[in-house]
């Protein structure tokens, strides 16, 4: 009797990964490792990347969407990172060809760096059939970056230390969003160092100066049971003073989504997107398009939230 070929290993693995909006970023002071302690609430919302891992006789990173000429194409990206730490783990060498169907705003302070590093490290684990447990792969998150263990959950967390050490936390329904896409990035270094440069001014920016930061009881109420309004009456982003003094321009969008109607308007993370929390699906068509006829960003897109995090399609 013949048996059944065994099923051909996985030419090629594709993972969706969500972006992430913080609802509560509350910053301590600068650590002598040069981050800073959080008290770091996320969001996961419907806007994702792709990452497509596929066999390749050498590592090859490609971009697609468009923004992706602002994307680093090379081995600094931290997607190729990913793949390189996992094979590295395994005594396995790193050939792969990942590419990156890019549609989270791009150094925007959604993630989505971290993002392709989650998909990566997922989808290399499955071309390469290493079978790593969920511990084991958020452990690599961490260690490729703050909130890359995050983009790998989704959901909702509080990230804790420099924002690595989640805590999955429940959300009684769905929040609608608005975010308005600036024109150019942030870099999240630089705008870390602002926040510690404005408090210099302000009696200092080190852990003796600046209160431990703690999750706020009435914001994680809000998340549980699905209450925008009360979400609205909490958010809170402790980098968005530095934010917009190094892009005073966001101020105008901030106000032109609270005048289209949002109940909450935010840096989002280091910036430079905004978001907007509104009421219902039909606030945030209305809002994306107010936004986007005000001049004040580059485009807006409604997203809700929470969002699943790395998942295989
Ligand atoms: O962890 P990640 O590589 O994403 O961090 C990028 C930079 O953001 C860090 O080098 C640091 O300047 C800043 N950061 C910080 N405190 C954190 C997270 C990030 O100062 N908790």
């Amino acid at each position: 009797m013949t048996q059944p070929a065994a099923a051909a290993p996985a030419r090629t693995v594709t993972v969706r990964v969500p972006a992430k909006v913080n609802v509560q970023l509350s910053v301590g002071g600068l650590r002598p490792d040069g981050f800073h302690g959080l008290a770091n609430v996320f969001l996961a919302v419907g806007l994702y990347d792709s990452v497509s891992a596929t066999r390749a006789e050498q590592p090859r990173l490609t971009v697609s969407g468009p923004d992706a000429a602002l994307v680093p194409q090379d081995r600094t990206n931290l997607a190729a990172r990913a793949a390189r730490l996992l094979a590295q783990r395994h005594g396995i060498s790193p050939d792969v060809h990942l590419h990156i169907a890019k549609d989270i705003p791009v150094a925007g302070g959604m993630a989505g760096g971290s993002a392709d590093a989650a998909g990566a490290l997922l989808a290399c684990d499955r071309l390469w059939g290493l079978g790593s447990t969920r511990e084991e792969l958020l452990q690599l998150c961490a260690e490729l970056g703050s909130d890359v263990p995050f983009s790998f959950a989704g959901g909702a967390a509080l990230g804790e230390g420099r924002g690595e050490k989640l805590t999955p936390l429940e959300v009684g329904g769905t929040f609608h969003w608005v975010f308005a896409v600036a024109e150019g990035g942030l870099s999240t270094p630089d705008v870390y160092r602002e926040c510690d440069r404005l408090r210099e001014q302000h009696g200092g920016s080190s852990e003796a100066d600046v209160p431990a930061p703690t999750a706020d009881p009435a914001l994680l109420a809000a998340l549980r049971t699905g209450d925008p309004q009360a979400l609205a009456a909490a958010v809170r982003n402790d980098l968005q003073p530095a934010a917009l003094s190094l892009r005073p321009a966001l101020a105008e969008t901030l106000t032109a989504g609270l005048e289209a109607g949002a109940l909450a308007a935010l840096v989002s993370g280091s910036g430079p997107t905004c978001a907007f929390l509104v009421a219902d699906a039909a606030s945030a068509t209305r809002t994306a398009q107010t936004l986007t006829a005000s001049g004040t960003c580059r485009t807006a897109r409604p997203a809700t939230g929470p969002a699943p995090g790395a998942t295989v399609v």
